[in-house]
Formats: structure tokens, sequence, C-alpha cells
């Protein structure tokens, strides 16, 4: 990696979280000295990428940071000889995301963004794109690391890992959320916090929380079972029971709420369909509010109602994780990478969300210290299954692996119920699909 001189492409750099990266950038600019910054979209997202990339620009010049803003189409000229290629796409823009959620639910399932059916489409339109993206980067910039943000973010890192040589690490915003909200429920800093996280990308569990090394983690299930707000804004407030929590021996995350409360969030979510649609109807509204907002010349900062949307601490993920190899730091952050024996259960070539060291060679997992019970175990495997499976339905355009895929996810629950989702699904994302060509010659 260059010292002094680094090169960024950011894949879907229309994107409203845009400024949430770029004041990263800008705030870690003596850590990661970022010489040019590529904003990358495809021409339906001309017009959102002009907006964010004048925005950046203010920001930029505001801080008065040395970094060259290049705003593009051409996603090769971007990612030519990058250090660091991040992807925050949405294949299909939030229509896509609308119907994702609206196809489940019209059979009685969960539909969400990046859990169950909804979040089985996401990865069906968005894999051939990744593994697209993942050809120029292995013909232009062998050497880069590409830092996924792209949802299903598991998902999508398991089929970079299984079906190309780029190096890639996959991110989320949950581990460092959890471990602000841990920061602040134990009334201490962040700093202070360490966690141990196991399991995969929206299906970690917290299995170890010490405070200045003192494990709290009983302490901490107490305190979630009475507190308000241990969530993401996307996922309902519901309340964790602390028999529940005790029997579990660990923190589920935000999105374990879809499996171990599934009666309680289907209702809502049918009630508020009725209401007001899905939630990408409502980041939608707030993407309207954001890009009015980023039109004003006058603003050069990150706007507050960036907030309303899921990703918070986005940008301190992927700019930490980015400086720690950078400058081979060798400091703990939970990241998507490969299993390769560290969940023992599971097969090696899987992606899994644990603590990983990071290091100029990139994300090192480091051994669990808490042997998985069953029930962690048995609800990991399956979903890991149902993972494995969309990863090889995705690539290769198999409706049989898609159809196994559905049918053994919880979410779901019956071939029945799965052979009419994934029908639809097929059907509803046709122009997206060229890998289910064949097969939908015959739906
Ligand atoms: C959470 C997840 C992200 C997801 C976001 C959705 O924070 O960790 O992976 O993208 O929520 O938020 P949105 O505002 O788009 O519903």
């Amino acid at each position: 990696m260059r010292k002094g001189s680094l090169k960024i492409a950011v894949i879907g750099g229309g994107s409203s979280y845009t400024p949430e990266l770029i004041e990263g950038f800008i705030k870690r600019f003596h850590e990661l000295p970022v010489s040019d910054l590529y904003l990358v979209d495809i021409e339906a997202g001309k017009q959102k990428l002009e907006i964010v990339g004048a925005l950046a620009k203010r920001m930029i010049e505001k801080a008065n940071v040395p970094i060259n803003l290049h705003l593009t189409l051409n996603r090769r000229e971007a990612i030519e000889n990058a250090d660091f290629v991040t992807t925050q796409m949405r294949v299909g823009l939030l229509d896509a995301r609308a119907r994702d959620e609206r196809i489940p639910l019209r059979y009685q399932c969960i539909g969400q963004e990046t859990t169950g059916a909804g979040g089985f489409a996401k990865a069906l339109r968005t894999i051939p794109v990744i593994l697209d993206i993942c050809k120029d980067i292995e013909e232009l910039a062998p050497n880069a690391y590409m830092i996924n943000f792209t949802n299903p973010a598991g998902i999508v890192t398991e089929a970079v890992i299984k079906h190309s040589q780029v190096k890639t690490i996959g991110l989320c915003n949950l581990p460092i959320g959890t471990k602000m909200q841990m920061a602040s429920l134990m009334d201490t800093e962040v700093s202070k916090v360490e966690i141990e996280m196991v399991g995969i990308n929206h299906l970690n569990w917290t299995t170890q929380i010490y405070v200045d090394g003192k494990n709290v983690k009983d302490e901490i299930l107490q305190k979630v079972s009475e507190t308000k707000g241990i969530t993401v804004k996307n996922i309902p407030d519901f309340g964790w029971n602390l028999d529940f929590l005790t029997s579990l021996g660990a923190l589920p995350c935000s999105y374990h709420r879809y499996y171990y409360m599934k009666e309680k969030m289907l209702e809502e979510q049918l009630e508020s369909l009725k209401a007001k649609g899905t939630r990408a109807e409502a980041v939608k509204k707030v993407e309207e509010e954001l890009f009015e907002l980023y039109q004003n010349e006058q603003l050069a900062e990150k706007p507050a109602q960036l907030e309303k949307r899921g990703g918070a601490y986005y940008s301190e993920a992927a700019v930490n994780l980015m400086a720690s190899i950078y400058n081979d730091r060798k400091d703990i952050q939970t990241v998507n990478v490969k299993n390769n024996g560290v969940i023992t259960c599971l097969p090696d070539d899987v992606s899994i969300e644990v603590n990983c060291i990071i290091d100029s060679n990139g994300a090192h997992p480091v051994a669990i210290q808490t042997p998985l019970p069953p029930q962690i175990r048995g609800l990991l495997q399956v979903v890991k299954a149902y993972e494995e499976l969309t990863v090889t339905a995705a690539a290769k355009g198999d409706y049989h692996a898609a159809l196994q895929a559905l049918s053994i996810h919880p979410l779901v629950g019956s071939a029945n119920m799965a052979k009419k989702l994934l029908d639809d699904i097929l059907e509803e994302n046709r122009e997206y699909l060229p890998q289910f060509s064949a097969v939908l010659g015959e739906i």
C-alpha cells in the first residue's frame, strides 16, 4: 500500500450515505491520507451522484484537507490502481427493496431488506453485479481491499470469497453500534468496552462483554431487559425478556427479533404496511428530504437528518477498518471474513462475522473463547446453510439451490411457501436476474 497517497473508489457513490463516509475520511485524514477519492455510480444514479458529490466537495473544502474528489460513471477508471474499493450499492434502487419487503408479506411471511425472503431477493440481484466488479478489481487493482458494505453483507461477502480472487472484508455497523450501546448502558467510554461477537452478519450473538477487563455480561443482560432503545433505527424496539436472555447466555443482535419474536414482528409489519407502507417507503421519504438538503449550497456538513437511517456509525466502522489496515494497527474489530475453522460447526469456506485482528495483511479471526451452546449453534447452522444455498443460487442461476435455500429458512417455513415466494421473486426481478434467464422463460 502506497504511503502518503491513497486512492479509494466508492461504488454506489451517489448514495445518500456518502456524506457520512466523507465525514469519516475528513476526521481521520491524519491517519488515512486519502489523496484521490472516486465516487462512482451508474447512469441511473447520475443526478444523485452530482448532488451528493457537490456536497462532498463543499465538505472537503471547508475542512481544508487535500483530498482530490472525482465523480465518475466510469467504474474501471475509479477502480484502476485503487488501494481500497468500498461497495455500498443497491441494485434496483429502493423500488426493488419495496418489492423485497412486500412479496413475503403477501404470504404472511416476514418481509425484510436483509433477513428472510427479502434479503434472499436482494442477494440474487446483487451477487452477479458484485462478481462483475470483482473481475475489474482482479484486473485493474489486484492488491486492493474490497470493503463490502452492500447488503446482505454476509452473503455478498461469501460470494466474493467463493467466486473471486479479490481480498475482501465485509462490514456492518451493528458491531460498532452494539459496543456503543454497551458503553452507554454501563455509563462508560467505548474504548473501555471489549466484546466477543460470534455468528454471521445480522445474526450475531455477543457472547462476552467486558468493561475495564471485568466481565459484565450478566449485568448487561439485566440492563438490556429493563431498557428501551437497544435496537437500530429500522427495527422496532421490542424489549427482550430476562429469562430468555439468561437462558440464551448471550446478547442477541437487533435482527434476531425477526426470529425470536416472529409473530409480533410480522404483526407489526402487516400493520405498518396498511398504515404507511414498508421501510423502503419510509426510507424514500427520508432520502427525498436529504437530497433536498444536500442541494443547499450553504450546506457543507453531514445533516442530522441522516441519523434517521439504520446505518448509523457506518463511516466510523469503514474508515476505522481502512485506517487499521493502512497503519498495520493490529487492533480488534468485528468484521465478515472467511471462516477457516474458527466456528467449528460451520464449513471453512463460508463467511462469518467475528472479532478479527486487523493489520496490513487484512483481517485475521481471533479464536472464539465461548463454545457455542446448542441454542446458538442450531439457528446459526440453519441460517448459514440457507446463505450457502443462496450464494450458489445467485452465482449460478440455480433454481433448485434457490428453492432449497428458501425451504429451510426459518422465516419461510415450508417447501410450498418457498416455491410461491421464489416464483414471485424471480418474476418481479426479471430485469435484474440474467443468471435465471433460462428458468424465467419457463415461469
Ligand atoms: C442497519 C443495518 C444495515 C442496514 C440498515 C438499514 O443498521 O446494519 O445493514 O443497511 O440498518 O437502514 P435503513 O435506514 O435503510 O432502513
